[in-house]
């Protein structure tokens, strides 16, 4: 075991935090994962942080341990690289981690057919591949010490099919399935799931996934609700935005979930070839057997 890990492990320690000492944050250079990784600190926990970019992580940190005194470990991955995320696994087996916040995660919008497919497949593994991967590790080291916390990223996307993001609602889906489905199972070994579904939030999500987003909350609102609600609840939709949509739509059937948000997803969506698309679909003229796209 390094030095650092030891220090880290020991620093965090004399605390007496319910997941604690250490938390694992995916997605803290950004948005609601770098919120986490702040109010975690708040709170005394000792951080592991994931993303991509190691300068932005390395800024939180010394921002994390001059504010609060914790110890901060950086670990960059590229969590769409199964490998990447094994060597994660593996780096992080000898911290004493009580809680896994996975926040990283992304979507596109715009028409199915012209996101490259490439991308789409990305977004499957960045959102539901390393989630399970990293999860799988997570849970088996927390059944064999008796507790633990997952908070795991769903949306208020994830409760029927949108178009415009079609393949992004389903990554979503398939978060909230899996949370409920781990709740049940790990709940009676002391581990405690939750599905964050939160509504349109300001971030580094928009700019990604070429999106305009006329209402949103700031990510601070994500982050200590959820907390909270962490061993109390399966599923939060944390800020006022999120639980006013989700109020307008009960007792909706879904159909109707998804031709509203349909719309509003399609108002949203910056794809350049929007209005090409559907201008090509509405002045296609006279009905015809040729083949329009040859693959
Ligand atoms: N913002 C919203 O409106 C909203 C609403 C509901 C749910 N969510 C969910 O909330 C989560 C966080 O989103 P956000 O709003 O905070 O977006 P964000 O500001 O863009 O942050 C996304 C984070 O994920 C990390 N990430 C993306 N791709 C990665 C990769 N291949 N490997 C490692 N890390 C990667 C990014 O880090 P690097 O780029 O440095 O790698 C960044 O830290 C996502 O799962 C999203 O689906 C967001």
């Amino acid at each position: 075991m390094s030095d650092n890990v030891t220090a880290i492990n020991h620093m965090t320690r004399r605390r007496s935090l319910k997941y604690g000492p250490l938390a694992l944050v995916t997605g803290a250079s950004d948005g609601i994962g770098r919120e986490f990784a702040r109010e975690l600190a708040r709170r005394g926990y000792g951080l592991i942080i994931v993303a991509r970019r190691s300068d932005r992580l390395e800024a939180l940190a010394e921002e994390l341990a001059s504010a609060h005194g914790v110890a901060v470990d950086v670990l960059p991955c590229d969590l769409s690289q199964p490998d990447q995320v094994e060597e994660l696994i593996r780096t992080t087996a000898h911290y004493d981690i009580g809680l896994l916040v996975a926040a990283a995660g992304y979507g596109t919008s715009g028409p199915f057919t012209r996101i490259p497919v490439e991308t789409e497949l990305d977004m499957i593994d960045v959102n539901c591949r390393a989630v399970v991967q990293i999860s799988h590790a997570m849970a088996k080291r927390f059944v064999r010490r008796g507790s633990g916390g997952m908070v795991l990223m769903s949306s208020l996307l994830a409760f029927q099919g949108v178009a415009q993001s079609a393949n992004y609602a389903a990554t979503k889906a398939f978060i909230q399935t899996f949370a409920e489905g781990l709740r049940a199972e790990l709940r009676p070994q002391g581990i405690d799931v939750i599905a964050c579904a939160p509504g349109p939030i300001a971030s580094g999500f928009a700019t990604r996934a070429n999106l305009v987003m006329g209402m949103s909350q700031p990510a601070s609102v994500v982050a200590a609700a959820t907390l909270n609600a962490l061993g109390r609840r399966g599923t939060i939709r944390p800020g006022l935005l999120a639980k006013a949509l989700e109020a307008s739509f009960t007792g909706m059937p879904r159909w109707g979930r998804t031709l509203i948000l349909s719309k509003i997803m399609a108002g949203m969506a910056r794809g350049p070839s929007r209005k090409e698309d559907s201008d090509t679909a509405l002045s296609s003229g006279k009905p015809s057997l040729n083949p329009v796209d040859p693959i």
